[in-house]
Order: structure tokens, then C-alpha cells, then sequence
């Protein structure tokens, strides 16, 4: 199958996402098994068909790995941040602004705020947490998520949560530092005044052209000293381009 660029735009409306940022052949893979899974035997039917269908535009957007996220997502890069990454950042920033792009619904951010709960308790950080997607946003600000999820919470941060008529629930505490917001990362003005940036886990799915103008962004959100986070597939090839250094596997601390 090939996908068109009147089907990428016309998927794009109908997910509300800038699809033509993508990986066309990334894109062209998970639509034809999606496809297939449900039993279209044509692109345009399956669009038309998403036209009326909320459940079916959800189910597609899942299944293109969009909103894929958990708590602390890759646990060995968390205990490096948590270790040496913010520490250091709270030895040389007091109130630390923090910025998690693309945080889906919410997994990310709350992490953060319970990692910066751990580290300094009395502090007054902020954590500002944008999305593209309004409906992860609504979930991120319901913050509900299911008790099965504390499994994905590592032993040392469990307390911070708790459980309660089978679901997790996100304290007060954490949710006070939080702040969500949508913003759509190919086209809106981005925060500025950054210490750490983390942004993991998006720019995968996008097409090599459209992330130079991302990076300058992410270098001018942070402020000197800053730090950027990636996913564990993100490698930024040339940090020095935008004024980055390589500090760990996945961080880079602008210059
Ligand atoms: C795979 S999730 C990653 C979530 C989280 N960062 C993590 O690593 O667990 C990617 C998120 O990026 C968001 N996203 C996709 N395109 C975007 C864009 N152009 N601007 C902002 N967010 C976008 C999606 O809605 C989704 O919530």
C-alpha cells in the first residue's frame, strides 16, 4: 500500500496530528496492519469509516504507538538523572523549571515530580507538561491511572503513590507541580527558561528534515547549563550544532 499525501492529510485531520512530520515508511507499516487487523481492505475505507468512528480514530492512534508511554520508562536512564543529572542541576539552580514535550498522559511528568519530590522536598520546581493530543492531556490532568501501573514504578518511588479502589492515584504534592498544556512541537512558540528538558520517545516517529528546527528550539528553550533528555533510541548526531555536549548516554547539557 501507499499512502498519498491527500491520505496523510486528510489522517492527520482526522487524528489532529501533523502526520506529514513522519516517517512515511514507518507510517505506511502500522496503517496496512491496522489495517489489516480490522479487516479494511482499502485505505479510503478505512478513512471514510473513521470519519463517524471516535473509538476507531482512538484505536488507530494507539496502535501507531503514538501515546505509548509508562512511568519511569527505561529505569536505568531514570537513576542516572535522578543520580547525577539532577543533583547536579539543583546544586546550580535553585527553583528548577522543567520541561517534559510530549508527555502523553501524564506518566512522564509525575515521574518527574516524584523524583524531584525525593530529592529535595522543600523545593519549588515546576514541571510544565505539554502534549498535542488533548484527550491524553484531559487523562494526564485526571490523573487516574491503573493499579496494575505501580509495577511500572521502581521499589524507591512507590510510597509517593498510592492505590486506592483499584487505581493509582497521583497525590496532591506531585500534581501541585504540574502544570499541562497543549502544544504541538512542529509549530507552536516553545517555553523558555528550561533547566531540563525532556523530550522522549516523539522524535522517533518523525522524518529526519523536520528535526533540526526542533533541536535549535529545544538549545534556546534551556537555558546555559541546561539539560536535554532523550528517549533510548534518540541519539542527537551532532550536539554541537546546537551547542549541546554529550554529558551521559541519552543527556546532553547545552553549552
Ligand atoms: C510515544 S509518546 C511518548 C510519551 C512519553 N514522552 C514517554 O516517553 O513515555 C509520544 C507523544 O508525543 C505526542 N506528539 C506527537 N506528535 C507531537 C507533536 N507534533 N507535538 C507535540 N506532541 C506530539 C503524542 O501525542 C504522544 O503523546
Amino acid at each position: 500500500m501507499f499512502v498519498t499525501e491527500q491520505q496523510v492529510q486528510q489522517l492527520s485531520q482526522l487524528l489532529k496530528l501533523d502526520l506529514s512530520a513522519y516517517h512515511p515508511q514507518q507510517l505506511q507499516r502500522l496503517v496496512t496492519a491496522f489495517m489489516q487487523r480490522n479487516g479494511f481492505a482499502g485505505l479510503n475505507d478505512l478513512i471514510a469509516a473513521l470519519y463517524g468512528d471516535l473509538g476507531l480514530r482512538q484505536r488507530l492512534l494507539d496502535s501507531l504507538g503514538i501515546n505509548v508511554t509508562q512511568f519511569f520508562r527505561d529505569p536505568q536512564m531514570w537513576e542516572i538523572l535522578a543520580k547525577e543529572v539532577l543533583p547536579d542541576l539543583l546544586a546550580k539552580f535553585r527553583a528548577l523549571r522543567v520541561w517534559s514535550a510530549g508527555c502523553s498522559i501524564g506518566k512522564e511528568p509525575y515521574s518527574l515530580a516524584a523524583v524531584l519530590q525525593k530529592l529535595d522536598p522543600n523545593g519549588n520546581h515546576s514541571i510544565i507538561a505539554t502534549d498535542i493530543d488533548e484527550t491524553a492531556l484531559r487523562h494526564a490532568q485526571r490523573a487516574e491511572y491503573s493499579a496494575d501501573d505501580l509495577n511500572e514504578i521502581p521499589l524507591a518511588y512507590r510510597s509517593f503513590f498510592t492505590v486506592q479502589n483499584g487505581s493509582l492515584a497521583v497525590p496532591l504534592a506531585l500534581k501541585r507541580m504540574v502544570r499541562f498544556q497543549k502544544l504541538n512541537l512542529l509549530s507552536d512558540p516553545y517555553p523558555q527558561g528550561i533547566h531540563l528538558l525532556v523530550c522522549r520517545n516523539l522524535l522517533i516517529y518523525f522524518r529526519p528534515e523536520v528535526k533540526p528546527p526542533i533541536f535549535q528550539g529545544f538549545s534556546q528553550a534551556l537555558v546555559k547549563g541546561g539539560v536535554l533528555f532523550l528517549g533510548a533510541s534518540e541519539v542527537l548526531l551532532n550536539p554541537s550544532a546546537y551547542g549541546f555536549a554529550p554529558l551521559q548516554f541519552g543527556f546532553y547539557r547545552k553549552l
